[in-house]
């Protein structure tokens, strides 16, 4: 599960924010607007750690991942200890909680106002988690072998990517088109042309090809690899064995994920043209994007 909007600096400042909250109107209940101030109540320690740990989440990038673990440790505590604990007639407590409604009810927004403090670095964890195990997976290219051919057309038959890249070959579903045209890539010598090894997967092939008398590029990845940076990673390798500069690319004006994967390795749009796509059934916008001799891939 993602963060909406994957902005995770405003998600966790709006946690601290509810939790503060939280203890603030537990505290006015239980004694009054003068106990936010009382150290006995334990508010204003807690807001400082709690502002502390934000402020270093948001200075050092490095030390994210303690920051947002140790903030869900004061949710935890403030929830286990503040709101559920000390409201409990438990018999080794040093004093005996009122049991009013207004006060259980001061409890729960304590509670439940934790929560996002819980949740919002836990997402965050579990995504530098996945993010982490993502980069540090290998993208290899090597050439094109026969084995490779019927995993790419499963995934040049897909009607979703073929709706994106849009300027599709007329039936993606006929397997014989397929192969006449991948044994026609594979013997023309102005083609280079590479399989995409995703942790040692079939993800994807990337290809340069002559159009109008200059290089462009072009390549697809399989739905389920989607989203991981292969494309990114597979174009910048690309771009170190086809050195010929500049080089060109073309996307449908919609086909908003590969424009950001030309941007990231450093091809800018350069005009419009309109085309017909076969994918669509009706002539398209479509972007020339060119990668300039000075232009590096960032990535
Ligand atoms: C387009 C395609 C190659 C992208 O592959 P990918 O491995 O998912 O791409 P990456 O993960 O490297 O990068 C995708 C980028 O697009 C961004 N993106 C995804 N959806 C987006 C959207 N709707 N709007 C804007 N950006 C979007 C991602 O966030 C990511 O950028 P980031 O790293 O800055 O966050 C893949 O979807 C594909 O093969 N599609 C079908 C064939 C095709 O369209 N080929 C290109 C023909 S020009």
């Amino acid at each position: 599960m993602r963060l909406p909007g994957g902005n995770g600096a405003l998600w966790l400042s709006i946690a601290v924010g509810l939790s503060a909250l939280g203890m603030a109107v537990h505290t006015v209940t239980e004694f009054g607007y003068s106990g936010l101030l009382d150290p006995r109540t334990g508010m204003v320690p807690f807001v400082t750690v709690q502002a502390s740990l934000l402020v270093l989440w948001w200075i050092r990038p490095s030390a994210r991942s303690g920051a947002s673990l140790a903030l869900l440790a004061t949710a935890l505590l403030q929830l286990i200890g503040g709101a559920v604990l000390s409201i409990l007639p438990l018999p080794f407590l040093p004093f005996a909680p009122d049991q009013t409604v207004s006060h259980y009810l001061s409890h729960i927004v304590l509670g439940i106002t934790q929560i996002p403090l819980i949740v919002i670095p836990w997402l965050q964890h579990t995504e530098g988690r996945q993010a982490s195990r993502i980069r540090s997976s290998r993208v290899v290219l090597r050439d094109v072998t026969d084995n490779d051919l019927p995993i790419f057309f499963d995934h040049e038959s897909d009607p979703a990517a073929n709706y994106m890249a849009a300027f599709t070959r007329t039936d993606p579903s006929d397997r014989d088109a397929f192969d006449a045209h991948w044994t026609r890539v594979r013997a023309d010598p102005t083609i280079l042309i590479q399989t995409i090894l995703f942790d040692g997967h079939v993800a994807g092939s990337v290809l340069s090809y002559q159009e109008g008398g200059r290089p462009e590029v072009s390549y697809w990845i399989g739905r389920e690899y989607w989203g991981k940076g292969i494309a990114t990673r597979a174009l910048s390798e690309f771009l170190r064995l086809q050195t010929t500069r500049p080089i060109y690319a073309r996307v449908a004006k919609d086909n908003l994920p590969s424009i950001r994967v030309l941007e990231k390795c450093g091809f800018r749009t350069i005009g419009k043209e309109r085309g017909l796509a076969n994918a669509r059934g009706a002539e398209i916008e479509e972007l020339l994007l060119e990668l300039r001799a000075d232009e590096g891939a960032s990535r």
